[in-house]
């Protein structure tokens, strides 16, 4: 089957996540992605959090499926030139390197435009060139910082939390692909390529503009009547932290199953949904609360809307997160159970949607990763193995028109790396079973 983005070829200069998440996606609906890593142990990822010694860490074979990789040393003049070959060639080039990275190496924007004036040039960087910081090193957590999130997220009485989530990573990797899609269209009717810019803290803001608009509301009424603060908290000049609450307009909350004193996750979302009060009260067996003023309107209910989660903690109570989702499920209550990693990992349904999936893997036999969240009708995305360092190292030359005896040569000149090499240095195991 011809998948979408078939016959675009992607350089995938990128390493960490924000950027391995965007060429992977473009991989999956086809594109024809080239990772071109560094001789040294390649992307970081490889040797981060190993499980298995000398083996790819899942940290790097969870974002890098069905790419291939090239092990190239771009500093060299002859590894320069193979890159200058690649952008020649390529559709997409994405990087995210520290800040300067590319110009330091020599593929400055305005060099890569010169190669190649149809090149569409993917960039991640933490902060955008107007920030103060933009010259500064970002991970996940310092985005997150930055973005609007943390501020925003855990509870009052807490610090600012960061999120399990990778807004900063993962999030701007999306924004990325969504970019060059974008792009790729708009060459169709230019013949021209261009560069698109992301920034982490722009990425996580994007994913914040709810807490943006609550900033307003504030400095309007001086109150947020959704927050576990209204009415009897005390609200300060800034969006305050508001646990677990909804955060749309429907008041919600974490809720205690049967069996939380011992399981971590015994625990359901729940969500008082205006519309559903009657159906939701049927549901609880407390018919009483659709009549009685002071339960019948939702302004009404928010004064006290923790003695209601309480009364329907003392409901769930003798039920599972599971029994209790089964029961408020035919009267319409959004809800769903807390579940944990290891619910996620052998989830079945997950597996049959391939949103988790199996991949088989050279080194490892296989590894379990998540799989496209993008359902299609016209094709289902095969996930298939992330590569060795190196492993297409021979056949990508080759295809540049480098000879075996020039290959070989480059070898030897430790330009490129050996087809396929391990990476058996144990310096580059990175806090991979120290405690063992
Ligand atoms: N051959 C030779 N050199 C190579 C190479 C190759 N194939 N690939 C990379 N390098 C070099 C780079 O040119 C750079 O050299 P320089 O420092 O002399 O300019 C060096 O390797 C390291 O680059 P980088 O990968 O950026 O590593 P870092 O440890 O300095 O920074 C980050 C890591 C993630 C903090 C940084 O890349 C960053 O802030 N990126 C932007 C935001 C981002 O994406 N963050 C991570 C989100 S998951």
């Amino acid at each position: 089957m011809n998948l979408p983005l078939e016959g675009i070829k992607v350089i995938d200069f990128t390493g960490v996540q924000a950027g391995p998440a965007c060429t992977q996606l473009m991989a999956w609906f086809g594109a024809d992605v080239l990772k071109v890593e560094r001789l040294s142990g390649g992307d970081v990822t490889r040797r981060q959090l190993r499980d298995i010694p000398d083996v790819d860490a899942l940290y790097f074979t969870q974002l890098n499926s069905n790419k291939k990789s090239l092990a190239v040393d771009t500093k060299t003049p002859e590894g320069k030139k193979i890159m200058e070959q690649l952008i020649r060639e390529a559709d997409v080039l994405v990087e995210n390197f520290a800040p300067g990275a590319m110009d330091r190496m020599g593929f400055s924007w305005e060099h890569i435009q010169e190669l190649n004036p149809t090149l569409i040039y993917g960039s991640v960087k933490g902060f955008n060139d107007q920030s103060p910081y933009s010259d500064l090193k970002v991970y996940e957590n310092v985005a997150q910082c930055a973005g609007g999130a943390a501020s925003t997220t855990g509870f009052w009485d807490g610090p600012p939390t960061v999120s399990a989530a990778a807004l900063g990573d993962s999030n701007s990797g999306m924004h990325l692909a969504i970019g060059i899609l974008t792009a790729l269209i708009g060459r169709q009717k230019t013949g021209k390529g261009q560069k698109i810019s992301v920034a982490m803290q722009d990425c996580v803001l994007n994913l914040c503009r709810v807490k943006l608009r609550d900033q307003l509301r504030l400095e309007r009424v001086g109150y947020l009547e959704e927050y576990p603060q209204y009415p009897n908290g005390v609200f300060t000049d800034v969006v305050p932290r508001g646990g677990n609450a909804g955060g749309g307009g429907q008041p919600g909350w974490v809720l205690k199953c049967k069996g939380w004193e011992g399981d971590p996750n015994a625990y359901i979302y729940f969500t008082i949904q205006e519309q559903d009060w009657e159906q939701t009260c049927q549901a609880l067996g407390k018919p009483e609360w659709i009549t009685d003023p002071a339960y019948s309107t939702a302004r009404a209910r928010q004064p006290h809307i923790f003695e209601i989660f309480a009364d329907i903690e003392k409901w769930l109570a003798d039920k599972t997160k599971y029994e209790a989702i089964d029961k408020l499920r035919p009267y319409g209550v959004p809800c769903a159970p807390v579940l944990s990693m290891k619910e996620i990992a052998y989830d079945p349904a997950l597996r049959a949607s391939r949103t988790i999936v199996e991949v088989p893997h050279k080194q490892r036999g296989s590894y379990l990763t998540v799989g496209s969240p993008i359902k299609f009708s016209g094709f289902t995305p095969e996930i298939t193995s992330s590569p060795l360092l190196g492993e297409h190292t021979g056949e990508v030359l080759a295809g540049l028109g480098y000879s075996p005896e020039q290959i070989a040569r480059l070898r030897e000149k430790k330009v490129l790396l050996k087809d396929g090499a391990a990476d058996t240095h144990p310096e580059h195991n990175t806090l991979a079973l120290a405690s063992k």
